[in-house]
């Protein structure tokens, strides 16, 4: 296994828009990103991934793009994003750019072109299709509820969103656009930038034909990802994108690739293939999701995500890289979810981290996380931004009849504004994140949870995460050890070893509020091992054979 930079580090995502804003009105901007990096390079960040800023009207937050050559107004100009990664690189750090290019705005000139006329040179940058009998060319559902085909009257013509209508997708069987898609990355690699997060790059290659989805639910349109997920032609366009604009340059990919299995990953991520460094995968992202998709919670349990993250550690050893991650931008936050955000907060945001840190791969952590930051419960949907939240709150309140109440107990658990409200950093009024009217709602734990009180109180949850990133930089077997799951306790303990040239991590971790009892494995009683971290004050040896776990305790050792 080769040895690289983008192994060894430790990725910061930053969502622009609710992390720091410098002129007061309510949105994060890039002069207030400027202003927080001497925080990042104090917590040991190596390199930032900024969601997107580019030119946008925000229909999604800046995931549907407009000019994907300018920066959005309200989060400043092209000077000021300049001026942040020289900034960033002055303080040793890296700046990768989220790349959205399964789809753009509807407001993009391509796209405007595009639906100009039928002739149109830019016809084809877009999926464009008749209908079918006056109905939708097909039935796949968008994921922001409804049809995946909006009608376009002007030229009685479909065209394709897998999310908001307002982001239709490209033809990526088309050259040309591909051409202008390499041309358009290639710019903002000569000015400088370390890398891309690709946003669901495993949707631009779709099932030969469109053919309908298979029914499986009581509604018009169907969940097809298995029509546009890792679609035939996916790893030629990927091949194609790193032969003309990646290899030119030394910088990292991730994608991010809903559905994919740890043989596909092989294949985006294998060293010898030439496509990408990383993927995003989602099983354990879907650990608390029913039959009927994200919203349809059920309950999850530590066996359960074991078993995923074991397939995928084993999976991919030696055949190529995990990225690790428990949580972004469109997830829960990470301590609500797996921990306890009540009475075990600090201590199980603390097993959480070590859980993220002593896997293999590279750790991503998500703006907030660092300080144990939670989920919201806002009262009234008014108070929600986000379009998926909205778009489903509609749809299932008035077409499928579920009450207020459970769409709102949904939304509590894993709508996406709860990774959305605003940095919390003291205890000023809107956690310090606006002098102004925040865009979204902060979080009202911010008196508890900032980052000026985390800073101040050595336990925090983000001196822990400190003591991590710096950890792994010391310790190589934290980068490249092997992992081995172990057996004892599986229900409520997560445990594993790690090997590398001879040395051995062990790592045990309480998932619960239980106090929990561990054999420890053979090889570790006698021997003189070392706790490199722990969120737990007290610790006898392992010599005995038999420890108990405190709730939610973390362990690791070292030999
Ligand atoms: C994935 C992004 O992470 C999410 O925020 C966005 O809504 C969709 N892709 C569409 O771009």
């Amino acid at each position: 296994m080769s040895k690289q930079w983008w192994k060894e580090s430790v990725i910061y995502q930053i969502y622009p828009r609710s992390f720091a804003d410098s002129n007061g009105d309510g949105i994060g901007d890039l002069k207030g990103i400027i202003s927080k990096l001497d925080y990042l390079e104090w917590l040991g960040i190596d390199v930032i991934w900024l969601s997107p800023v580019y030119d946008s009207p925000n229909d999604d937050n800046g995931y549907d793009i407009r000019d994907y050559y300018g920066i959005m107004k309200e989060f400043g100009t092209m000077d000021d994003w300049e001026l942040m990664l020289s900034e960033v690189h002055k303080r040793g750090m890296k700046l990768i750019m989220d790349l959205v290019i399964n789809h753009s705005s509807d407001e993009c000139e391509w796209f405007v072109k595009s639906a100009s006329s039928k002739t149109s040179p830019y016809r084809d940058y877009y999926i464009w299709r008749p209908g079918n009998g006056g109905q939708e060319p097909n039935n796949w559902e968008s994921h922001f509820s409804g049809s995946a085909w909006k009608y376009h009257e002007e030229t009685d013509e479909y065209f394709l969103h897998l999310f908001s209508k307002k982001q239709p997708d490209f033809n990526w069987e088309n050259e040309a656009l591909r051409s202008e898609l390499y041309k358009m990355m290639t710019w903002w690699l000569d000015k400088g930038i370390d890398g891309f997060r690709m946003d669901v790059i495993n949707m631009i290659s779709k099932a030969e034909g469109l053919p309908d989805a298979a029914e499986v639910r009581d509604t018009p349109y169907q969940p097809a990802g298995d029509l546009f997920l890792n679609g035939p032609r996916v790893h030629e366009y990927i091949k194609e994108m790193n032969e003309q604009v990646l290899s030119k340059y030394d910088v990292m990919t991730v994608g991010e690739t809903p559905g994919v299995t740890p043989d596909d990953a092989a294949l985006f991520t294998g060293e010898d293939r030439n496509e990408l460094n990383m993927v995003f995968q989602f099983d354990h992202m879907d650990v608390d999701s029913g039959p009927g998709g994200k919203w349809d919670i059920q309950p999850w349990t530590l066996s359960e995500l074991r078993r995923i993250l074991d397939g995928w550690q084993l999976g991919l050893e030696g055949r190529g890289w995990n990225s690790l991650y428990l949580n972004n931008h469109d997830q829960p936050r990470m301590v609500s979810r797996f921990g306890d955000d009540k009475e075990y907060r600090v201590k199980s945001a603390k097993m959480l981290a070590t859980l993220l840190h002593t896997l293999q791969g590279t750790p991503y952590i998500y703006q907030g996380e660092e300080i144990g930051m939670t989920n919201v419960e806002f009262d009234s949907i008014d108070d929600y931004r986000d379009i998926e939240t909205l778009n489903m709150y509609k749809e299932a309140t008035e077409e499928r009849g579920i009450s207020h109440d459970e769409v709102m107990r949904r939304i509590y658990i894993k709508g996406r504004d709860n990774a959305r409200t605003p940095m919390q950093w003291n205890q000023t009024k809107h956690a310090g994140f606006t002098t102004g009217e925040p865009w979204l709602a902060v979080n009202q734990n911010y008196e508890e949870i900032n980052v000026e009180e985390a800073k101040t109180d050595k336990n925090s949850v983000l001196h822990y995460y400190k003591k991590l990133i710096a950890l792994r930089k010391e310790n190589p077997i934290m980068i490249y050890g092997a992992y081995r799951p172990l057996d004892e306790n599986k229900e409520a303990v997560y445990s594993y070893e790690r090997e590398w040239e001879g040395k051995k991590l062990l790592v045990m971790l309480n998932f619960t509020a239980t106090p929990q009892v561990y054999k420890v494995p053979p090889g570790w009683m006698k021997s003189s091992c070392e706790l490199l971290i722990s969120n737990e004050a007290i610790h006898p040896s392992l010599e005995d054979g038999t420890i108990e776990l405190s709730s939610y305790e973390a362990r690791v050792y070292v030999k």
